[in-house]
């Protein structure tokens, strides 16, 4: 065999194909200069992965799309944390069943209501098989309107043997503070706290 025939052809395709020596089963195989445009294509691949890789994760330059991400999570966290500290600072019995008495917050209170809680506590409020009855005037952890604003926002507390082995999720995280206390006001608009309580 000739040794040079392994040596690449730098010849282009037209001047016909470049063929490599050997025959396997009839099976040619070409060995010619890719055309220049798909070179070029290659090449600026090749760059555009060294600057990407340069911009987004050796440099500070730009931020990559998780630290994007971090970066407003944490600014929702925090706002939520403030939207929280405010709603504590506010609310007590008291304006809870002020609320309750609002009709403009009851409407919103049960708008919430209907859709996050009645899957449980059904619509009329007296229980389903998973959540409790919630006019039945028997709390399980505190009949306080702050009690129940506290364990709609928390959820169940780690201890609890919760109702037919359901607990409560905590629905601060979903719904916010507010949305909340509106539905817990909503609550109290349908089973009012008895004054001997
Ligand atoms: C996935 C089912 C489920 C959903 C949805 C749900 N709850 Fe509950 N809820 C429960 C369970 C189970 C309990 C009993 C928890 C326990 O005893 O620890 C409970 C307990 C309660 C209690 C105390 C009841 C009592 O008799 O002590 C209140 C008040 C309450 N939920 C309000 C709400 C509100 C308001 C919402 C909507 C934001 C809501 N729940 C959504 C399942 C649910």
């Amino acid at each position: 065999m000739n040794p040079e025939s392994n040596k690449p052809v730098n010849k282009s395709v037209k001047d016909g194909p470049v063929l490599r020596d050997h025959v396997f089963d009839g099976i040619e195989e070409f060995d010619q200069k890719l055309p220049n445009w798909w070179l070029f294509t290659f090449y600026i691949a090749i760059a555009f992965y060294v600057g990407y890789w340069v911009i987004y994760y050796s440099s500070d330059l730009l931020q990559s799309p998780a630290e994007k991400i971090n970066a407003q999570m944490e600014l929702i966290n925090d706002a939520k944390k403030k939207e929280l500290a405010a709603m504590l600072d506010e609310l007590d019995n008291k304006v809870l069943i002020q609320w309750s008495e609002n009709a403009d917050i009851v409407a919103e209170g049960e708008a919430v209501f209907k859709t996050t809680c009645a899957a449980c506590h059904g619509a009329d409020l007296n229980g389903t098989a998973i959540g409790r009855s919630l006019m039945d005037d028997e709390w399980s952890h505190g009949g306080e309107p702050m009690d129940l604003f506290n364990l709609v926002l928390n959820g169940s507390p780690a201890d609890a043997e919760g109702f037919n082995g359901q607990k409560m999720t905590a629905w601060g995280e979903n719904l916010g503070p507010e949305k909340c206390a509106k539905a817990v006001a909503y609550v109290l608009s349908k089973n009012p706290p008895k004054s001997e309580e």
